[in-house]
């Protein structure tokens, strides 16, 4: 059963935009950012607010429900196929990965993305817990977990809000 992700809710976003800013205060340069699960694209506008000149990757399999006209690099297919992974340009600043809920796509998403991510940048994952909703979103919990465990000695946890789980890379 395909299972979906809540609303970004207030206090997600405002770490969204923060974390994007951080990125372009830590970085300097063009940050290089992927969004992962674009839907009405709440979460591409947080990163564009924070981070005004980045370049976005926005990945999701239609856009067709997308608000606006972001100036970000649409990537139309499943974020696990290699064929739309191989278009994104390394190294990245920060991933955020909100696309598929399901636990083995979610450890993809985490095991394939987390070798582009430079030192210092950050990893942030949406619907981690939730325990209004936790039937729905525990392939992700699961996901992020099994990938942690093999590569938490490279990255250490972030505080992070709601059901964000957040990790910079050391
Ligand atoms: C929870 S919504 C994303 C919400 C968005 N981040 C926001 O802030 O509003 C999940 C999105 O992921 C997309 N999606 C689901 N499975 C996917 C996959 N395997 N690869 C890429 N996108 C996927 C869906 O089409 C949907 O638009």
């Amino acid at each position: 059963m395909q299972t979906r992700g809540a609303a970004l809710r207030v206090e997600e976003r405002t770490f969204l935009v923060d974390s994007a800013k951080r990125t372009v205060i830590d970085f300097r340069s063009q940050a290089r950012m992927v969004n992962i699960g674009v839907e009405y694209g709440a979460s591409i506008w947080c990163l564009l607010a924070g981070a005004p000149a980045a370049a976005i990757y926005a990945i999701d399999r239609s856009f067709s429900r997308l608000i606006g006209m972001p100036s970000v690099i649409r990537l139309e297919g499943r974020s696990q196929d290699s064929n739309i992974r191989r278009r994104v340009r390394s190294p990245l600043h920060l991933v955020f990965v909100d696309g598929s809920h399901e636990e083995l796509d979610v450890r993809a998403d985490a095991v394939n993305f987390d070798p582009k991510v430079i030192t210092g940048g950050m990893l942030i994952f949406h619907d981690y817990h939730n325990p209004k909703e936790f039937a729905r979103i525990a392939g992700v919990a699961r996901g992020v977990d099994s990938w942690f465990e093999e590569a938490q000695s490279v990255w250490a946890e972030l505080e992070a809000p709601g059901s964000i789980r957040a990790f910079h890379k050391v």
